[in-house]
């Protein structure tokens, strides 16, 4: 298999220990390169710490030791704001305020910087299409904390499409979807990655479920990041 070009390349980890103490790092990373368009999903038990390899990526907790790249900027530098969409596993959303304000906030993302990417009427469009693609177009006015936790979880993840990333960080953004809506928000999420050529680094627990998403799966397991060579894809695996 041919080398991977640098160019291709928009997350890098190179020796990157995670976790919030020195005396008690959760995991090492020897290397892990991850190329655009590509969809990387990471498994493991609970607690092994893939929310704060998730988190570090997201520039959100330092890395104990090692380089995290993202988008060509080395942490602590962060890439251009709008870059970078993080679903987190709690998902920090305005629960006041409506669907369609939350999800702006995710559009208004690209508006900032030198781009001006979005203008104020695209960012309002980007984000209603986002919510449309997320099945939310009824609930669009109503305030996030009357949703049930699946759509709480689309609108995280319409929150985060609405700002056209190159990078998506998601952590278990299925959860709480009943099996006809998670393959739909998964879809939408796989599409949008295939046809903008954006990376995903996805935290599943299902192994499975994991393995069907993913061109390529790694486990932690005991403190480190295990590849794991799915039987389904041809996968190069640099660990
Ligand atoms: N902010 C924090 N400060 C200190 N320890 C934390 C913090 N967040 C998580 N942890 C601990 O780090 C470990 C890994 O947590 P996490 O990354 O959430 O695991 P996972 O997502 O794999 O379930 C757990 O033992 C958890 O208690
Ligand atoms: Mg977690």
């Amino acid at each position: 298999m041919p080398r991977d070009r640098e160019s291709d390349v928009i997350v890098k980890l190179d020796g990157v220990t995670i976790g919030y103490d020195e005396n008690k790092p959760l995991a090492t990373i020897p290397s892990l390169l991850i190329k655009k368009g590509e969809i990387l999903a990471i498994a493991g038990p609970s607690g092994i710490g893939k929310s704060t390899l998730l988190k570090t990526i997201a520039g959100l907790v330092s890395p104990l030791q090692g380089a995290v790249q993202v988008c060509g900027e080395i942490l602590p530098k962060r890439p251009f704001r709008g870059d970078l969409g993080y679903i987190p596993q709690r998902l920090g959303l305005i629960r006041h305020a409506s669907v369609m304000h939350n999800v702006l906030i995710g559009s208004r993302a690209s508006m900032c910087g030198p781009m001006q990417f979005f203008t104020p009427k695209e960012a309002k469009e980007s984000a209603k299409n986002a919510i449309c693609q997320m099945g939310l177009e009824q609930k669009m006015w109503d305030p996030v904390k009357r949703l049930s936790g699946g759509q709480q979880r689309r609108v995280a993840t319409a929150r985060t499409l609405a700002q056209a990333p190159k990078v998506i960080l998601a952590d278990e953004f299925l959860s709480e979807l009943d099996d006809e809506t998670m393959s739909h928000v998964a879809e939408t999420v796989v599409r949008y990655a295939r046809e903008n050529n954006a990376a995903v680094i996805l935290v599943e627990h299902d192994v499975s479920r994991a393995r069907e998403l993913a061109d390529r799966l790694v486990v932690m397991d005991d403190g480190r990041l295990n590849p794991f060579i799915s039987s389904t894809k041809t996968l190069e695996v640099k660990i």
